[in-house]
Formats: structure tokens, sequence, C-alpha cells
């Protein structure tokens, strides 16, 4: 019952130690990769609709970071400041709510279409520690709980972001077909656009950073991700061996391409892995849309799109289901390793 309290539980009791449970095998931030001095490249949708040069300009730009990087923020997007701040403030909200109001949502079980609390939710899982931080989630498409299902404290946010996060995602997923050199709506056609899992994390400061992980490293099982992080900072990206920093910006957003947009692309783009270390600061709040699809039947399989393989490029993977991958996902825990390695 008390691991129903979350981190935020333990640091509310002023512990000074980190648990053991949450102790990363060798230190968190001893790995053979250096942090690099390197920004991820930010790229303005202001002119994406002005004319076909600027689109064809925006799309030279995607196409090279979803190629190189697999991550960068974007600004001009369209999603009014007072929208994110109303998510970011309600997300905050329901975490810093009493624990009897949070005990209310408690679950492990993500495959309901319901709004879930948890904390440790790689604690099942074969991760090696689980990580320093509480989350919530809720399928807000195509099928979102009815209103009264979510908690008062974020329910209004959650639903005007949702209509903001899914015109961003309708005109990304345009961007990156175009930038596959396919017709805008090759990639919405397989359905990329039609599931939003939202994710809110949030990362009580930590006693000990060096011990544990705020989310240990991963790569994420979606097509793409939209994310919105708070002015605290401590997201990283491994590009090219080394931990680069994604230095908050206001108002701008996080795009990261996830596995299944690498796997349908046979690795033209790649779902780069990122990590969040523990911090003293805190807390640290982040909304992660994640477009996964895992609301389609069942039986849908991806693969390698025809277009994107030749006699020269053949499929590097199998064909899968969404749900045989997310399950393997979790069963392996967040590990560093991606399943993605697993279907070669
Ligand atoms: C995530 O990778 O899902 C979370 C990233 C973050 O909190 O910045
Ligand atoms: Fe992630």
């Amino acid at each position: 019952d008390e691991t129903q309290e979350g981190v935020k539980g333990l640091v509310d009791a002023k512990i000074t130690e980190v648990p053991r449970i949450f102790h990363v095998p060798q230190g968190s931030l001893t790995d053979k990769n250096s942090v690099s001095d390197l920004e991820i490249p930010i790229i303005d949708f202001a002119t994406v609709h002005v004319d076909t040069a600027s689109r064809e300009a925006v799309v030279e730009k995607v196409k090279h970071v979803a190629e190189k990087w697999g991550f960068f923020q974007v600004i001009n997007h369209g999603i009014p400041l007072n929208v994110l701040k109303e998510i970011e403030d309600g997300g905050r909200r329901f975490h810093e709510e009493d624990p009897e109001v949070k005990k209310r949502y408690f679950s492990r079980d993500f495959s309901m279409n319901k709004f879930v609390y948890n904390s440790n939710f790689d604690l099942y899982s074969a991760s090696p520690s689980v990580n320093w931080r509480d989350t919530f989630s809720c399928y807000m498409a195509p099928d979102p709980p009815p209103p009264e299902d979510l908690p008062v404290a974020c329910r209004d946010a959650m639903i005007e972001y949702t209509k903001h996060v899914i015109t961003l995602g309708d005109l990304l997923f345009e961007l990156l077909s175009e930038a596959l050199g396919l017709k805008s709506e090759t990639l919405k056609n397989m359905d990329c656009l039609k599931s939003v899992l939202m994710i809110c994390n949030y990362y009580p400061p930590c006693p000990q950073p060096d011990l544990t992980m705020g989310i240990s490293q991963h790569s994420d099982n979606s097509f793409l991700t939209i994310l919105l992080q708070d002015n605290i900072g401590g997201l990283q990206i491994l590009h090219q061996d080394s931990w680069v920093d994604v230095s908050p910006i206001p108002g701008a957003l996080v795009i990261n391409m996830g596995d299944f947009l690498q796997l349908i692309t046979n690795d033209k783009f790649v779902s780069a892995n990122h990590r969040v270390p523990a911090n003293r600061e805190g807390p640290r709040v982040s909304i992660a849309s994640f477009f996964s699809s895992s609301a389609l039947p069942s039986s849908t399989v991806y693969g390698p799109m025809k277009e994107l393989v030749s006699e020269e490029n053949p499929p590097k993977y199998r064909d899968i289901t969404i749900k045989e991958y997310t399950d393997e996902y979790f069963v392996k825990g967040l590990d560093g390793t991606s399943y993605l390695s697993n279907i070669r």
C-alpha cells in the first residue's frame, strides 16, 4: 500500500537515502558514453503553410533530423502557450494531490482504457532497478474514457491538449511522409495517427542522484512521441555515442521517432535512445504523447514498407503486430537495449 504513495511519498516522508530497489547496478552515470556539448536541432514550423518552397525547406530539415538524430525541438508548432501551461500545471496538480485521491486511480494494468496512476511500473519487468519517478497515463484517442472518469485536477487540460496534439501529429506525419519521398497521407493511412497514449511523468527531487535514474535508457515503443517538458531539464539523447542534453526552450516541444517508425522505414529514420538521470532539483514534470496504434486490431502487422525496400535494400525486420512488440517491450523492461534488435 505504501508503494501507492509513489516516489513522491518517500520524498514527502523526508527519506535521506535512496532505497536499494532504486539502485542502478553500477551507479547511474557510469557508462561508456561521455556527455556532449552539442544541442539537438531546432526546427521552426512557422513557414510550413506559407508556400510550397517553404514547406519543402521544412521537410528537408525534418528528413535530416529523422535520419541523423531521431529527435528535434519544434517551435511555432501551433499549440498555444496557455494550452501547454494548462497541461503542465494540471499534470503537476494531479501528482501533488492528496495520496488518498491518487490511490483511487492506482493500477499496474495499462491495457485498460482508463486513467491510471502508478510508480515503478518496471517493478515486474526484467529491468535491473526501478526509476525515481511517478506517472499517470491514459489513452486519449481513439476511445478516451468519459470525462468524468478523469481526475478534476487535469481533466479539462488533458482533453484540450489532446486535440492540439492530434493536429500537430497530423502535420508531423505528413512532413515525415514527404521526407520519405512519399505522398503526404502515407503514414496516416497506415494508422500511425490513430492512437494517442498520454503519460505524465513526475520526477521528485532525489537525495542521492548518483545512485538511481529518473528514467533508464530506452527508445520509445511508438511511431512518434511529442514531449512537453518543464523548465528544469534533464532529458538526454544518445547521439553518436555521447549524451546530448535537451535544454528546455519555453514554448517548444520535443519530437522523437519511435521504434515502429524505425521498423517501417527499414532503419531510414532512427528511434534514438534517451534517459533522464535523477536530479537533486525538482520536482520535474514532463508530458509525453505517444502515437502508438495499440488501439488497432491485434492482427495488424507492421514491417518495412514496400516503397522503401528493394533488392539492394532488403527488409531488415520481420513483420510484427503492435501487441506482440509492446508485450515483449514491457517484459524486457528498460535496460538500454532496443527490442528492435530481436526482430532483425
Ligand atoms: C520519456 O522518455 O518517456 C520521458 C522523457 C522526459 O521525461 O523528458
Ligand atoms: Fe521515452
